[in-house]
């Protein structure tokens, strides 16, 4: 048992999909979230400039002691895991790996779309994972890079944000996939509109679900999960306009965020 928090974090808001899910996984833990949103797209940057990003913010959340860290972001996970995993001292968990399981597991014709952002398509690391653990898959991938900023905006149920889906999503459709990958941690915050646009046959894979899952399956395997006996508090950061964060992550997570402050990085 350990009673340190676990750190999060994402270039903005996206992790707080996680967040969502870790409640509910893991009711008992201690949360501290570190949300960059000063600097958020990271999708459209170089891996060059993700990785620099990413060090960064583990620098940050480990100024803090944590017993481990949840990259809630596909596209740290996807250019930066491995360094970061040994670079550091404590578990990181990140969300290819857990999502690309599920995806495998939940389809049945072997087509499966995968959305992510651009940095994540390019790096190839979630068809690398699927095709590994299923070498009869493939995989039909999109870049959906004005995603983001859409739900940074709050344009989770948007029409501006309805026809960029259909647009993105046609070419994936068009290959007959039955399971689609919401490869990027933001894409949760418009999963009923996603839905909605792909129709009911194909079943969306929630990749801020699987990190969080990942997450209990590894707490317990090391033995170092919260007994609960006291109650958890969640501490938010992020690197710009707080306001904004707080508006548009508690109506997503429908819980107030208490605890926000805005940190500068060193
Ligand atoms: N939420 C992120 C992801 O999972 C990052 C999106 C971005 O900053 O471009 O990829």
């Amino acid at each position: 048992m350990d009673q340190r928090p676990i750190g999060v974090f994402d270039s903005g808001l996206g992790g707080l999909t996680a967040v969502h899910s870790l409640w509910r996984i893991l009711p008992e833990e201690d949360l501290i979230y570190f949300g960059d949103t000063a600097r958020v797209p990271y999708g459209s940057r170089s891996r060059e400039a993700i990785l620099k990003y990413a060090r960064q913010d583990v620098r940050f959340l480990r100024s803090f002691d944590l017993k481990a860290i949840l990259i809630a972001c596909g596209t740290v996970t996807t250019t930066s895991l491995a360094a970061l995993q040994a670079e550091n001292d404590l578990p990181m968990v990140g969300v290819v790996e857990p999502t690309c399981r599920r995806a495998v597991l939940m389809t049945q014709n072997k087509r499966v779309g995968l959305i992510a952002t651009a940095a994540s398509v390019r790096s190839g690391a979630y068809e690398a994972a699927l095709r590994r653990l299923d070498p009869e898959v493939t995989v039909f991938s999109r870049a959906c890079p004005l995603f983001v900023p859409l739900v940074e905006e709050g344009w989770l149920d948007h029409e501006v944000t309805r026809l960029t889906a259909q647009e993105y999503l046609k070419p994936v459709l068009a290959e007959n996939v039955d399971t689609l990958v919401l490869g990027c941690t933001h894409y949760p915050l418009i999963k009923p509109l996603l839905q909605d646009v792909v129709g009911p046959e194909v079943r969306l894979v929630d990749s801020a679900i699987t990190v969080a899952e990942q997450a209990a399956r590894t707490l317990t395997e090391m033995g170092i999960a919260n007994d609960g006996r006291s109650l958890p508090t969640y501490c938010y950061t992020v690197t710009d306009i707080p306001l904004r964060f707080q508006t548009i992550g508690e109506r997503f997570l429908g819980r107030s965020i208490q605890q926000l402050e805005m940190v500068k990085l060193g």
